[in-house]
């Protein structure tokens, strides 16, 4: 057995399947870590109106983040594999930039937020696309996270939202420009 396979993994899987599922788990892992530690960087540098309804929001959203990180580092195990939960593996495994804000105005961190969010959103459906013939268990996890994950993410939205329903951070592909968008609509 090649010594990056698990000794083993869960029942029907091969110890192959096992790795490529733990592997494809701890993107996930550094992404919500990731995600965690920023959504608590905005909880602490938002600034004016609206200050104390979005920093008061963040915080349910980093406990359940945090659960989803303990979820996916337990699954690891469970497959056999050791999750890696380390800042430095972190920082030298991510394919994304740190986040690119430190205080700012309410709108700004929104609209920054909301990017953080799509690129969060759109790896986690690609795993949870990835994982569905290999693995369902898995699939099922992944599929609950974005249950929660995408309803952050219109808490997010609906304050970059006009009553038309066009959002101000539309077109916007970075941090900084959606920020500038939201801070100017
Ligand atoms: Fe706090």
């Amino acid at each position: 057995m090649a010594p990056d396979l698990p000794q083993y993994t869960v029942p029907s899987l091969t110890p192959k399947e096992g790795a490529q599922v733990a592997a494809i788990l701890q993107t996930r892992l550094d992404s919500l870590n990731d995600l965690a530690l920023t959504l608590k960087h905005i909880h602490w540098n938002v600034v004016g109106p609206h200050f104390i309804a979005v920093h008061e929001m963040l915080d349910p959203q980093v406990d359940a983040v945090r659960l989803m990180v303990d979820a996916i580092a337990e699954r690891i195990a469970t497959l056999g594999g050791a999750p890696i939960g380390t800042p430095g593996a972190l920082v030298k495994n991510r394919t994304w930039d740190d986040y690119s804000l430190g205080r700012a105005s309410t709108a700004e961190h929104l609209g920054a937020l909301d990017k953080v969010y799509v690129g969060v959103i759109t790896a986690h459906r690609q795993a949870a696309t990835d994982t569905e013939e290999l693995d369902d268990v898995t699939n099922d996890l992944l599929v609950g996270h974005l249950h929660e994950l995408e309803l952050f993410h219109w808490f997010v939205r609906a304050h970059l939202e006009s009553a038309g329903g066009a959002l101000s951070t539309a077109g916007s592909q970075t941090e900084k420009s959606a920020a500038r968008a939201a801070k100017a609509s």
